[in-house]
């Protein structure tokens, strides 16, 4: 059946998954692109058990496995929605990663653990979903086992995070008593078969809550605890409110088991009727209507080396408008040149399909050879820029140096391609060439990171000489300030990616104090540089 562009574009579903390592992404992952017959095997995401090991062994793990950091998007269809999971990554120091990751996302889903509730991991995510102001959506986890009681970690949803939380449905006793989920909207009550880990197959009689049959299934001591609960609800809940929801002020709450594929199927057909499709976008040409047949896009991640079969360089993009197509031309507006985009690609763990075509909100991977970096605008017209990413700015500073300098082009190669991922800032010491860089990164754990890809994906061996500055600030280019700043004990003067003067300092004190002793403007971004 032949969907005309504005059918394509609204049946598009972008979102992230968000949660606290353990909580079960994976599995949920897995379980949804299974819906979707992405997948044969559930067994083929393997290896969870990421947090338990040394960062590089967890890297190796994340790549072995597929699904990982590396995989930054997986598509799947269901129900006629063309649905774009949007993978980010768990650990607590890729915050600006994943905050990139969520520029493409139209909304997110929370994944809370039932015996854990709200995490150290969940706040971060959800405090960054928040100020993109995206609808959230949570899924309670783990059903099948014992865990908090429902209603204190709704509670614990609300005072923790801020936000009101619905429940769309709700759990009838959990672990060794757990007998199902009762929805609230149709009073269906969706029965657990317990034992039975990988599919819900053979549970006993699903059905209206006033049947007697799933009334005496469920037993008289859980219905009546069911039914206090639901009152409670009524009377004391929140109210549904879909413009609420759609503000990111009610986060409508499911119960599940994702291991079991219980309550999956419920969330699922739920989310995708509630879910946005793709919003649209503010730029400098006003809002652009994702039904706008004219392509638009950015890139929101630039990923080296996806895996060692392809040594190649992906570039992630966020359709935003209209209609993509293989092999068109389209402008690339800070260079304002035109590039073709010949072979999009659907990435899905090691393998890739080249697409003939793709819609607004949707994510495609292509490749790129050093043109694009995060944030670049793609489209069919010159001129268009979307609001700018979000900088982060480093916190962390280290001299790296290579151990062996018969590697030096290699080592200069992976730095390069490292900056342009956005994963590391990438400095130059004014007396040291680029041998020794001096490096910002956002958190200390990218430091190890990029010493394992490094070694590696560019089989290079640094060293990494952590410098004392905590902040960095650009700095207009103007002879005698520059000349203050670089006699000055307290800071380091060094150039940017696009030789802009920045300096080091050691904390935003003594940065406060300079600038005014000395009447120097500190910037807290690099200018804006357009060539
Ligand atoms: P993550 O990606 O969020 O880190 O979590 P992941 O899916 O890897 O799940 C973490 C652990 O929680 C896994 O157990 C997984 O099987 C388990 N899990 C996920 N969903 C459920 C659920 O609904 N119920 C129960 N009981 N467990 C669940 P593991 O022992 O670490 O790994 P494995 O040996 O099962 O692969």
């Amino acid at each position: 059946m032949n969907l005309t562009m504005e059918e394509e574009i609204r049946s598009r579903k972008a979102f992230a998954i968000i949660s606290h390592p353990d909580a079960g992404k994976t599995t949920l992952t897995e379980k949804l692109l299974l819906f979707g017959g992405a997948i044969h095997l559930a067994g083929n995401v393997k290896a969870r058990k990421t947090q338990r090991y040394a960062t590089s062994d967890w890297m190796e793990l994340e790549r072995q496995r597929g699904i990982s950091i590396t995989s930054s998007a997986m598509q799947f269809n269901y129900k006629g929605y063309v649905i774009n999971i949007l993978d980010t990554p768990g650990h607590q120091d890729f915050s600006e990663d994943t905050y990139r990751t969520l520029t493409a996302a139209d909304s997110a889903v929370m994944l809370i653990d039932v015996a854990k509730g709200v995490e150290a991991q969940t706040i971060k995510l959800f405090e960054v979903c928040k100020k993109r102001g995206i609808p959230i959506f949570t899924f309670i986890n783990k059903l099948d086992r014992e865990g908090k009681n429902p209603i204190d970690l709704m509670d614990e949803v609300e005072k923790v995070l801020g936000i009101e939380a619905y429940a769309m449905n709700w759990p009838i006793g959990m672990g060794g008593t757990f007998k199902g989920i009762y929805d609230r909207q149709s009073g269906f009550v969706d029965r657990y078969a317990a034992g039975n880990r990988t599919e819900n197959s053979g549970a006993p009689q699903s059905g209206l809550i006033g049947d007697p049959e799933v009334q005496s299934g469920i037993g008289e001591e859980l219905l009546q605890r069911l039914q206090e609960d639901i009152e409670l609800l009524d009377m004391a809940g929140n109210q549904f409110d879909m413009e609420r929801v759609n503000r990111g002020e009610v986060t409508p709450v499911f119960f599940g088991s994702a291991l079991s594929n219980f309550g999956v199927p419920n969330f699922l057909d739920s989310f995708l009727k509630l879910a946005p499709g793709p919003a649209a976008r503010t730029s400098n040409q006003g809002e652009l209507d994702p039904l706008n047949p004219e392509f638009t896009g950015f890139v929101f991640k630039i990923q080296a080396n996806m895996n060692a079969m392809h040594r190649d360089r992906i570039a992630f993009i966020r359709i935003c408008t209209g209609r993509y197509e293989r092999g068109m031309n389209v402008i690339h507006t800070r260079s304002r040149r035109k590039l073709r985009l010949a072979q999009p690609q659907q990435l899905f763990a090691q393998e890739r399909t080249i697409l003939d075509e793709a819609y607004a909100g949707d994510i495609i991977g292509v490749h790129d050879n050093g043109i694009l970096r995060i944030g670049d605008v793609l489209a069919e017209k010159d001129g268009l820029e979307f609001e700018a990413m979000p900088f982060f700015s480093p916190e962390n500073f280290a001299r790296v140096s290579i151990k062996n300098a018969l590697k030096r082009k290699q080592f200069i190669k992976g730095i390069q391609e490292l900056q342009e991922e956005g994963a590391i800032h990438v400095f130059r010491d004014l007396h040291i060439g680029v041998e020794a860089p001096v490096i910002g990164v956002v958190g200390q754990l990218q430091f190890e990171v990029l010493e394992y890809r490094l070694r590696d994906e560019y089989g290079v061996d640094v060293e990494i000489n952590h410098l004392p500055y905590e902040i960095v600030r650009w700095v207009p280019k103007d002879e005698e300030k520059i000349k203050i700043l670089k006699d000055s004990s307290m800071s380091l003067v060094v150039l940017d990616q696009d030789e802009n003067y920045a300096v080091l300092l050691l904390d935003k004190w003594k940065a406060n104090w300079m600038s005014e002793r000395y009447s120097i403007e500190f910037l807290e971004q690099p200018p804006l540089l357009r060539e």
